[in-house]
């Protein structure tokens, strides 16, 4: 079935923010032990940090890293996790019923993102069974050069410099019943506008992140981020989204079609904020950071936490989730949307890095591989940062799903790289048919780029494709879906203009 993308590169959407690329390292399983952090390994450095891992994350190209948690933050005491290692204490993490041992803390992660290229880090706070002050003892022990205890604390323990760290998140999911700490809209607007701030009174350059909904369908969705709005919005820089997908009841058809449910989250959250911002008169913006997001097989196996009053587990294997071609296709869907909505949408965290929901796995002593979903995050992210969203329409047939009507079965999205080149990031969503796909090369580009040559044009297509859907790379099968160079590509000229195929 053909298939047409036409492109506008005179009108851009938006600049494509490098922050778009960012993931999210939790204390939960194994992401941190065994996965980022793992003394003893072969490939372990003096810190401790993998380095196979490293090198994965390196290539995988993340930008953020959100830290340390996801759940486990609200229950989480941050000066654990600071000071001589022998002197930190074990505790209890209710979060996801396992023991945390806190050798692993806020040094070692900035020390880590060093090593992986100097990534950012987006720090996390505890407003479940914590608030305002331990917050702003966080910011200063992380942000001020020194002369306070909590500043000299840090420089003692060795970070003589400021950690500097700009993006913070005022809490994790308290929409969540689930969550420890859970609040009302009301009470967690009116937490997340002290502590903001007060924050903002220590520092007032951070860039702060008010929880939004867990979910498009939570039953608070909409009227929650209404009322954290009207309470915060002033005063913080975005409002999360989360959003996790796997097939409801085998409905494949709907699940690769994902990506309708998310873009309609988006928009209604951009609604929310603007019409909150209209009534406020307030000259503020306030953007999107879509900072959990994935597929992920929640309630299945993997994902079931310990239990038992006296069996609280080190780093046991938990959301250890292995992805398919199918849900490859479903995240190159994802990242496609949250391209289209580049002006709205300033960051994102693929949720999470290593082992749990991941696109790195490792074995404990042993290696460290892709799973299929690292493909397309790594080849989006290293073709689109620095670059610009461009408008673009897609022509192409549609197929009925049950949960979102009939929708495109071709998704798409064009970006001028930061190179000049255009890259176009496609994913077919049908289950039956391969689809002939004609991309005209605009006319201005041909005059921009090439000099006018269409011998200038050269085109490369890589396809993720596998003819079961249900394959996956694993221990023993590492390698066995991957992105490959699709030989069918060419570019063709006639009377018509010059189009890549
Ligand atoms: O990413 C796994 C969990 O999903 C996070 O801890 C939580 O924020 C979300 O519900």
């Amino acid at each position: 079935v053909p298939a047409a993308i036409t492109i506008n590169p005179a009108f851009a959407v938006a600049p494509v923010n490098n922050r778009l690329f960012g993931s999210f390292v939790e204390h939960l399983g194994r992401c941190v032990y065994t996965g980022i952090y793992e003394p003893g390994h072969p490939t372990a450095d003096e810190h401790g940090f993998r380095q196979d891992v490293i090198d994965l994350v390196r290539e995988l190209g993340v930008t953020t890293v959100r830290y340390p948690g996801g759940n486990f933050v609200s229950g989480y005491r941050w000066e654990d996790g600071v000071g001589p290692r022998d002197l930190r204490p074990r505790r209890l993490d209710l979060a996801w019923h396992s023991t945390e041992t806190n050798a692993f803390g806020l040094h070692e992660m900035a020390e880590w993102l060093e090593k992986t290229g100097g990534n950012e880090l987006m720090e996390a706070v505890n407003l479940g069974t914590r608030g305002l002050q331990e917050t702003l003892d966080l910011l200063e022990y992380a942000n001020i050069p020194g002369g306070t205890a909590l500043s000299d604390a840090r420089r003692a323990n060795g970070h003589e410099q400021p950690f500097n760290i700009r993006m913070w998140c005022l809490g994790n999911e308290m929409d969540g019943p689930w969550q420890l700490g859970h609040k009302s809209a009301h009470d967690y607007g009116v937490l997340a506008t002290e502590v903001a701030r007060g924050m903002r009174q220590i520092d007032p350059d951070v860039e702060l992140v008010v929880c939004g909904s867990s979910s498009h369908g939570m039953a608070t969705f909409g009227e929650w981020e209404r009322t954290v709005l009207e309470h915060a919005y002033d005063l913080v820089d975005f409002v999360s989204c989360h959003a996790y997908y796997k097939p409801e009841n085998g409905d494949i058809a709907s699940f690769l079609a994902s990506g309708v449910d998310m873009d309609g989250f988006i928009r209604d959250v951009a609604s929310t904020i603007d019409a909150v911002k209209a009534r406020r008169k307030s000259t503020h913006d306030v953007a999107i950071s879509f900072d959990e997001w994935n597929v992920w097989y929640a309630g299945g196996d993997a994902s079931r936490t310990p239990e038992g009053v006296d069996n609280w587990p080190v780093a046991p294997r938990l959301l250890e989730d292995q992805y398919s071609a199918l849900d490859a296709v479903v995240v190159g869907d994802l990242l496609i949307t949250l391209l289209k909505n580049a002006n709205r949408v300033h960051a994102a965290s693929l949720a999470q890095l290593v082992n749990v929901i991941a696109p790195i796995m490792t074995e404990p002593g042993g290696p460290a591989w892709r799973q299929t979903i690292f493909y397309p995050f790594a080849a989006v992210a290293a073709l689109a940062k620095g670059g610009t969203v461009l408008e673009s329409r897609t022509d192409c047939g549609t197929y009925a799903t049950a949960a979102y009507g009939d929708v495109s079965t071709i998704d798409s999205v064009t970006v001028r790289c930061a190179d000049g080149s255009l890259a176009v990031f496609v994913t077919n969503r049908s289950l039956e048919m391969a689809t002939e796909l004609s991309v005209p090369i605009p006319e201005s580009w041909l005059r921009e780029d090439t000099a006018g040559s269409v011998a200038g044009v050269t085109a490369e297509a890589r396809t993720l494709h596998d003819d079961d859907i249900n394959a996956r790379n694993v221990l023993d099968d590492q390698n066995r879906v991957t992105l490959q160079p699709n030989p069918t590509v060419r570019v063709e000229s006639d009377s018509a203009g010059t189009a890549a195929s």
